[in-house]
């Protein structure tokens, strides 16, 4: 590659190793429907939406013609003490897709962002209602809610956290991880049936520890995406949400994954018929186009702020974001929610996820190396042996050999992954797995 087209001196890439990529760069100029098209012209087939985020694949005509409509009609406009036509829509559009009574969005930028809302949020409710007094988080080891200071301290990633431990939030506790290699190693779209309950010990040792009556929110994704796609046992979402009930603790699902069709529904919350306090999405929203992330609270909570007694000027709840609300971003949102529906995309991603689960199932247990493989939605990890003493090296060695086969997976730990756009058709899930077999049998 010549540094004619492009310098790559100034730009840190972030979640990458930055000192080899310039010897063999991944760079892409262009994308259609499922392919990338790289800087020296190859095709790559897009297996992971691009981080979990092009549902309907890449250039879509009438969310380009959305974007392009409202930048020349309301390019921005201040979020605070105003708003624009486009995010009340948008608004709107979500909460009536959401389940029970999540109605209020509260809008942002990322991902991250949601989690430090949503548990800021959690924190002014409690506080509103004369329950300051609550302030411990529960997260759960290997969950990701982005890198933001709030999200880290409840998530559980160790490579994420470690840097940065003597900073993270205080009153933070961890349930344990939801993943039994032994009994459950290979799940194909089922809700695996633990003989133990994982969620005697939230119950047993850490609401015991903090006292249930200090406790402002439970939040966790309800699957462990970015730790590589681990799916909780049967019955195990149903039962955090009764725990939480008991105790009047706040349940926040992070569905910045599982949002939007990824399990073939529009929430995970559906999926698992759960209705949490607070939900919080990203990504899928805009079909990846344009950043945007929010919070979907229930009625109560918003009634509690708005309850407060001050004078009527008072801003209710201190938090926002310059860009919180975009025009441009929700005009993105509600033409990528229309076409997603016009083309029933949520369906045929649970179609397709049997596709998938079954050729992953079928072409990849029993290759070398290969101690797990769990799929459900249109999502699936295969998990291969740790090299011993170089942790994550055999999967960023595959995945690099794929890419090199003109197939983009991800890797996550000792994972792949594969989640493609909705749009995926049988031959495009046939190529990338059936690429990734090869390549795993290379790397025996
Ligand atoms: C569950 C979850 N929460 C939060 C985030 C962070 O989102 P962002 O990268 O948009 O900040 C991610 C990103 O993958 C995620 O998977």
């Amino acid at each position: 590659m010549s540094n004619t087209v492009f310098h790559m001196d100034n730009q840190w890439l972030p979640f990458t190793p930055n000192r080899t990529f310039k010897q063999d760069p991944r760079v892409f100029v262009g994308a259609e429907g499922m392919h990338f098209t790289t800087h020296d012209g190859k095709k790559v087939i897009d297996g992971i939406s691009s981080l979990w985020c092009v549902g309907a694949g890449h250039n879509r005509r009438p969310i380009n013609e959305a974007i392009k409509n409202q930048l020349d009609t309301l390019d921005y406009a201040t979020a605070f003490q105003a708003s624009n036509d486009k995010a009340f829509k948008a608004a709107q559009m979500i909460a009536d897709m959401a389940p029970g009574d999540l109605n209020k969005v509260l809008f942002c930028n990322s991902g991250s962002e949601a989690a430090d809302t949503a548990l800021k949020v959690a924190l002014a409710y409690h506080r509103a209602r004369g329950e300051g007094h609550r302030n411990v988080f529960i997260g759960r080891e290997k969950g990701y809610h982005g890198v933001n200071f709030g999200g880290m301290s409840v998530g559980g990633l160790p490579a994420n956290r470690k840097v940065y431990g003597a900073q993270l939030l205080p009153r933070v506790d961890h349930m344990r991880f939801i993943h039994d290699p032994v009994n459950h190693a290979y799940i194909h779209h089922e809700e695996p049936v633990w003989a133990e309950d994982p969620l005697l010990e939230l119950e047993n040792r850490i609401l015991v520890l903090h006292d249930p009556s200090n406790i402002a929110a439970v939040i966790v994704e309800p699957i462990a995406g970015s730790a590589g796609w681990y799916i909780p046992p049967q019955g195990y979402v149903k039962r955090l949400r009764e725990i939480c009930d008991k105790h009047g603790i706040l349940l926040i699902f992070d569905e910045v994954i599982t949002g939007f069709g990824r399990l073939g529904v529009n929430f995970g919350a559906d999926y698992y018929g759960v209705v949490p306090d607070m939900l919080n999405f990203a990504k899928a929203v805009t079909n990846g186009v344009i950043p945007l992330g929010g919070v979907i609270c229930r009625d109560f909570i918003y009634d509690a702020m708005m309850n407060a007694n001050s004078p009527a000027h008072a801003i209710e709840f201190f938090h926002g974001y310059t860009y919180s609300g975009h025009p441009v971003a929700c005009a993105a949102a509600i033409a990528t929610l229309d076409l997603m529906k016009e083309e029933n995309l949520f369906a045929r991603a649970g179609q397709q996820g049997r596709v998938l689960g079954d050729a992953m199932h079928s072409a990849l247990k029993g290759l070398p190396n290969v101690v797990g493989i769990r799929t459900l939605g249109l999502a699936g990890a295969v998990e291969l042996a740790s090299i011993p003493g170089t942790p994550g090296k055999r999967a960023y060695d595959i995945f690099m050999d794929c890419f090199h086969h003109g197939v983009w997976v991800r890797p996550a730990g000792e994972n792949i992954v594969i989640c493609p756009p909705y749009i995926v058709q049988d031959a495009h899930i046939d190529q990338i797995v059936q690429t990734l077999a090869d390549s795993i049998r290379r790397h025996a």
